[in-house]
């Protein structure tokens, strides 16, 4: 039986340079998706998989993401004062315990192997998850959950897996796959970014993680590689050279890609369709707007 999975490493130092200007004065894990900011996204399906303890591997200008997980004592007196329990409702979702939080920095960007291994001295000889917030995944079940009881079975390493167009390969980490065993695969290997036409299969790695404590280790003797950064897919890929057990895992849902502006969008659309109090003004928005843009070709 596998060790509860109760930490989680947010790597979320990068500089949001896709997203300029807006990231110039706002962490990009701020961004809203329709009127929640990415990071909440991620922390509630983290929270729905029984994760406890939150770690952070921030950078220089990331304060407003610490705020927003502080309470703010005047806001909630001014709504408790004038009856508005709905929005205190609202706030409670985004405040955390004393001691839940947990931030590290990292201080020169060196790659997402190297932002993990940021927190090593926080997590100890335990399994930890790792997830990445540009990474949105729309599910019945939150996709972290779904690895989480899938991992109680395995132990080992896993990581969630998706199949991807063959051109759009050497954008991901991509799995060699052993046994296929539908969601479960066994991995032979791993290789992040493989040139185009290189890639051991369609298999993509997705940014959610359930790694051992041996890949911190890992993590402190790999070499850069791709894109001359230090990469968490070489970490792992040393798991199985070892012998050690590595998973990936296709998760039930929708993921869409907030770390590009068309992705963003894309969630942006389908979150606010999703929304029982959006959905019929902005779906009808959406058809007046496809029909117009249609007649004018
Ligand atoms: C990171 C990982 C990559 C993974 C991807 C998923 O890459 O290094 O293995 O496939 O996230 O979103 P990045 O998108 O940060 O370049």
């Amino acid at each position: 039986m596998a060790r509860r999975v109760t930490k989680a490493v947010f790597p979320v130092a990068g500089m949001g340079t896709r997203f300029l200007p807006a990231t110039k004065s706002i962490p990009k894990e701020i961004l809203t998706l329709v009127d929640r900011p990415l990071i909440q996204y991620a922390i509630d399906e983290a929270r729905a998989a029984g994760i406890t303890d939150f770690i952070f591997v921030t950078a220089r200008g990331k304060y407003a993401l610490e705020d927003y997980f502080d309470r703010v004592p005047e806001l909630e007196a001014t709504l408790r004062r004038a009856g508005k329990n709905d929005l205190l409702e609202i706030l409670r979702a985004t405040n955390m315990e004393s001691g839940a939080i947990a931030y590290v920095r990292q201080h020169k960007a060196m790659g997402l192997g190297h932002a993990v291994w940021c927190a090593r001295r926080l997590i100890g000889d335990e399994p930890f998850a790792v997830m990445l917030p540009d990474d949105v995944i729309a599910a019945e079940k939150p996709c972290l959950q779904q690895m989480v009881e899938a991992h109680a079975g395995t132990g080992g390493s896993m990581v969630a897996a998706m199949e991807v167009a063959p051109d759009k390969a050497s954008a991901y980490g991509i799995l060699d796959v052993g046994e296929d065993k539908g969601p479960l695969v066994t991995a032979r290997g791993m290789v992040e970014k493989p040139a185009p036409g290189t890639a051991p299969s369609n298999l993509a790695v997705i940014g959610r993680y359930i790694l051992t404590p041996q890949v911190l280790e890992n993590l402190s003797r790999i070499k850069p590689s791709a894109g001359g950064e230090l990469q968490l897919t070489d970490a792992i890929a040393m798991e199985i050279a070892a012998g050690r057990p590595v998973h990936g895992f296709r998760f039930h849902g929708e993921r869409f890609d907030c770390g590009s502006k068309a992705g963003f969008l894309q969630a942006t659309v389908a979150f606010a369709l999703a929304r029982p109090d959006l959905r019929d003004e902005f779906g009808a928005f959406l058809r007046t707007a496809t029909a117009m843009r249609m007649a004018a070709q």
